[in-house]
């Protein structure tokens, strides 16, 4: 049988350094574990148009839609701040995203014990954070009609999206979420803003509609968005696994994410439905952007894009196992007080460098044998 494709996107800033290590790791598992891969790789984002002209040309889309999972490093930065909007690198990451139809976009916010006191919030607070943020990715206010920029007649301009959702949208993201939660702590709290919202009171009825005659036996609760915010901050470990809008998910999953202390340790993945081999459409990201600050200095964190390719494992791959593993020797790494810049207080030792943080993890990969 062949092995499985691996479409490789590194992307724009610290995009390709972080993806050096993690295709070490790819080519450790290969080595040691059997699990060998057929990777490519192909440019997204502000590569892309640098040199094709657009931020993902339709050759790397074919590409994507064809390989068994895609991971992507980060895409944009500030030498494409004066493009048009339709050239922008993000328009490269939404084009696959949409074109994928990868709805349900999986965001943990795991807070490692060794990092619970790099979260601005006190460490009783968030010690033993697990919560799962499902948003949802392909439609919403992200993606509907009518949008633009017009003149408004009066000697103005008038800007403006659409937020809209159908029932079928809202309920199939709504299903993945109960059943994330059904394999975690069996608890649901959907977010929107029915207050004010008809697409949030729909959004309430479908994922409500959902519970009630598929999923009974999860807990199922429901929050505005606003106070949603202010519950992540008050009290996180509330929650279980929250499912939103592209929006609101798109915030809400930040905010989260700055809880467990890093936005360099988050990963993500995007699922779409199931391919004819059975494996969902996938495509794996660290929630971490492109941070052109620190581009090319060798200081980026790994560990998101890393762990981004655990989440590969564990949901295109069926190899949960592995994927532990993989997350196991990660946590040893930063038991053992290994630290990339992010993740250093005043008074800390050296931070480490992005490939010495990788030499760690294959280190730790070495010991799990
Ligand atoms: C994210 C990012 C993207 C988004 C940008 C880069 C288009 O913020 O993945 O959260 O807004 O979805
Ligand atoms: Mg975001």
């Amino acid at each position: 049988m062949a092995n499985p494709s691996l479409l490789i996107l590194p992307g724009d800033g610290i995009g390709p350094e972080v993806m050096t290590e993690v295709e070490r790791v790819i080519a450790w598992f290969g080595e040691k574990r059997g699990l060998a891969f057929d990777v490519s790789t192909d440019l997204v984002g502000g590569a892309a148009y640098d040199k094709h002209g657009t931020p993902l040309s339709d050759a790397t889309m074919a590409a994507a839609q064809d390989a068994d999972a895609v991971l992507l490093g980060a895409v944009g930065g500030p030498a494409y701040d004066d493009l048009d909007f339709s050239l922008k690198p993000e328009r490269g990451l939404l084009r696959l995203r949409k074109e994928m139809d990868l709805f349900s976009n999986l965001r943990p916010a795991q807070c490692f014990d060794a990092l619970a006191d790099f979260s601005s919030l006190k460490k009783d607070i968030v010690a033993g954070l697990d919560i799962m943020i499902v948003r949802e990715l392909t439609s919403g206010v992200y993606f509907g009609e009518p949008r633009g920029i017009q003149d408004d007649n009066e000697g103005g301009r008038v800007g403006v999206n659409t937020q809209r959702y159908t029932t079928n949208e809202i309920r199939r993201v709504a299903r993945s979420a109960f059943e994330l939660a059904r394999r975690r702590s069996n608890k649901v709290c959907s977010m929107e803003k029915a207050n004010v919202m008809e697409s949030g009171i729909l959004w309430r009825e479908e994922v409500q509609w959902v519970h009630d005659n598929e999923y009974p036996d999860v807990e199922l609760s429901h929050m505005y968005a606003d106070n949603g915010a202010m519950q992540l901050v008050r009290a996180p470990k509330q929650f279980d696994v929250i499912v939103t809008d592209n929006l609101f998910g798109d915030i809400l999953s930040d905010c989260a994410a700055m809880l467990t202390g890093s936005l360099g340790m988050l990963p993500s993945a995007s699922l779409g439905a199931p391919m004819e081999n059975g494996r969902p459409k996938a495509l794996y990201e660290p929630v971490h952007g492109s941070a052109p600050d620190i581009a090319g200095q060798g200081k980026a964190n790994p560990c998101a894009c890393v762990l981004s390719f655990a989440m590969a494992l564990r949901y295109s791959f069926d190899q949960g196992d592995e994927a532990a593993r993989l997350e196991g020797a990660v946590q040893k790494v930063l038991a053992d007080g290994v630290r990339t810049a992010d993740l250093m207080q005043s008074g800390d030792a050296e931070p480490v460098s992005t490939t010495d943080m990788g030499d760690a993890i294959l280190a730790a990969l070495d010991d799990s044998l």
